[in-house]
């Protein structure tokens, strides 16, 4: 599988409208031996990453408190839409936090985090893959990324309303008796716009 830097359009806006910088948080914690988390106070099984680990790598990093959003990846957080895609996309700085196992000692994400987002209601192994969805839903509302009007009317878009593009046809147009709507194949750019519209969903 190619990595997401490799793939477009992250791959056609990194190193012109995207910069990205990868940072382990073994590469700054205070711990010992590379350490970044801890049992959780009460008990239970699991880690908790610490928050001492996490203010160190950002004070590394940005020098002291960062004034830029940083947001936590949790599936405790708010659920990510293409509003808050949006939103992220025009930050010129964003800071992405990713833990594992347990997750955040909650001081994170209420002290050193400007946002909490989950990828959706369901728990993945660590915030690896959620950021990855993040920079790629980023990259591909920055400039350049697509191909000239190819990325306004699409699906949660506000020229939809929010709601879902029409559907999409391409050849042949008949394959085992399914057929492309036949107002598609009219060449009545009128008629076809109409109709597209008529089926946002
Ligand atoms: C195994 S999860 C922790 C789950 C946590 N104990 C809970 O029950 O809410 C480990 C880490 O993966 C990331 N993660 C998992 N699912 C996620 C989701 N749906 N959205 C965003 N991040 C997620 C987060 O960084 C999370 O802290």
């Amino acid at each position: 599988m190619p990595s997401l830097t490799e793939l477009r359009p992250v791959a056609t806006v990194l190193g012109g409208e995207l910069d990205l910088r990868l940072f382990s948080y073994r590469d700054t914690t205070p711990l010992g031996s590379g350490s970044v988390d801890d049992e959780p106070y009460g008990g239970g099984a699991g880690m908790v990453l610490r928050v001492d680990v996490v203010a160190a790598a950002l004070d590394a990093v940005y020098g002291g408190a960062s004034r830029h959003r940083v947001v936590a990846l949790s599936p405790q957080g708010a659920q990510l839409t293409q509003e808050v895609v949006e939103e992220l996309a025009k930050e010129e700085h964003l800071t992405l936090l990713s833990a594992r196992f347990e997750g955040f000692d909650e001081r994170i994400v209420e002290h050193l985090c400007t946002d909490s987002v989950s990828i959706g209601p369901y728990v993945l192994s660590n915030g690896d893959l959620p950021a990855m969805v993040l920079v790629d839903a980023i990259a591909r509302r920055l400039p350049g990324a697509l191909a000239e009007g190819s990325g306004e009317l699409e699906s949660f878009s506000p020229e939809l309303g929010g709601k879902l593009e029409h559907p999409h046809y391409t050849r042949p147009a008949e394959f085992r008796g399914w057929c492309v709507p036949d107002v598609l194949l009219s060449g009545d750019h009128g008629k076809i716009e109409r109709w597209r519209k008529e089926h946002v969903r």
